[in-house]
């Protein structure tokens, strides 16, 4: 991982903001350094845009960065999120390593436009490989869809925090599935576990990407198109 890499993906996406933009913050350390490049633009050019956090945590790193929030009341113009993984050349992704992946998800949804920033180390050629697929589920019945996801060979594992299972913004548990890796078909992936009725969302990102900003250890900023 490359703080250097994260830094300038991330002071490349703020620049795509522009004036009175909705715009979905996504979760993560990535985008902790997209915020603090849009409370600088907000600063030196007098930006003024509205945000829209997918998670708890970003939303109160935005207001100690004094930048103006709101509720999805309303579609997105641009949304912009880190990633777990990256597929190269097809731009699927793995998120949910932070636990925000309903919300990320809704917010990327509603966005015209949908920009991912991360630091090379995130570019993989097959998702899956190297860091286990999150699925957020309901805390009830969470037994019984971990079983239903073990006999598909997920081998999934309630994710804990501090000796508790972790909750998510939701409210709901999420189970880290490393048995899918290689995940070659996403959408299958993604539709069979979405069949389960305890499955809340899957960590796998499938919707329309409009660009990659991937940041190198050297400062350079590549930038990947489906
Ligand atoms: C949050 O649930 C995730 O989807 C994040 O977007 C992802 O984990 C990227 O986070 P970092 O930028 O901290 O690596």
């Amino acid at each position: 991982m490359s703080e250097l890499g994260r830094i300038a993906a991330a002071e490349t996406a703020a620049r795509l903001v522009e004036p009175g933009m909705r715009l979905g913050l996504g979760t993560g350390r990535t985008m902790e350094a997209v915020l603090r490049a849009l409370a600088r633009r907000v600063r030196e050019e007098g930006l003024r845009f509205t945000g829209i956090p997918t998670s708890e945590a970003t939303a109160a790193r935005a207001r100690s960065l004094g930048l103006s929030l709101a509720e999805l009341d309303a579609p997105c113009d641009l949304a912009i999120d880190g990633a777990d993984q990256i597929e190269r050349g097809k731009l699927r992704l793995l998120k949910g390593g932070g636990g925000a992946l309903l919300r990320e998800k809704i917010v990327a949804e509603s966005a015209a436009r949908f920009v991912v920033v991360a630091d090379a180390a995130k570019l993989v050629d097959t998702l899956g490989v190297g860091f286990p697929l999150p699925v957020e589920v309901t805390p009830f019945g969470h037994d019984a869809t971990a079983r239903r996801i073990a006999a598909l060979v997920g081998a999934p594992v309630l994710r804990q925090r501090d000796g508790a299972p972790f909750r998510t913004d939701n409210g709901n548990f999420i189970l880290d599935c490393p048995g899918f890796a290689p995940i070659r078909d996403p959408f299958t992936l993604d539709r069979v576990l979405r069949s389960l009725a305890g499955v809340v969302c899957t960590g796998l990102f499938l919707l329309p990407v409009e660009r990659a900003l991937v940041g190198h250890e050297d400062g350079r900023v590549e930038e990947l198109l489906p």
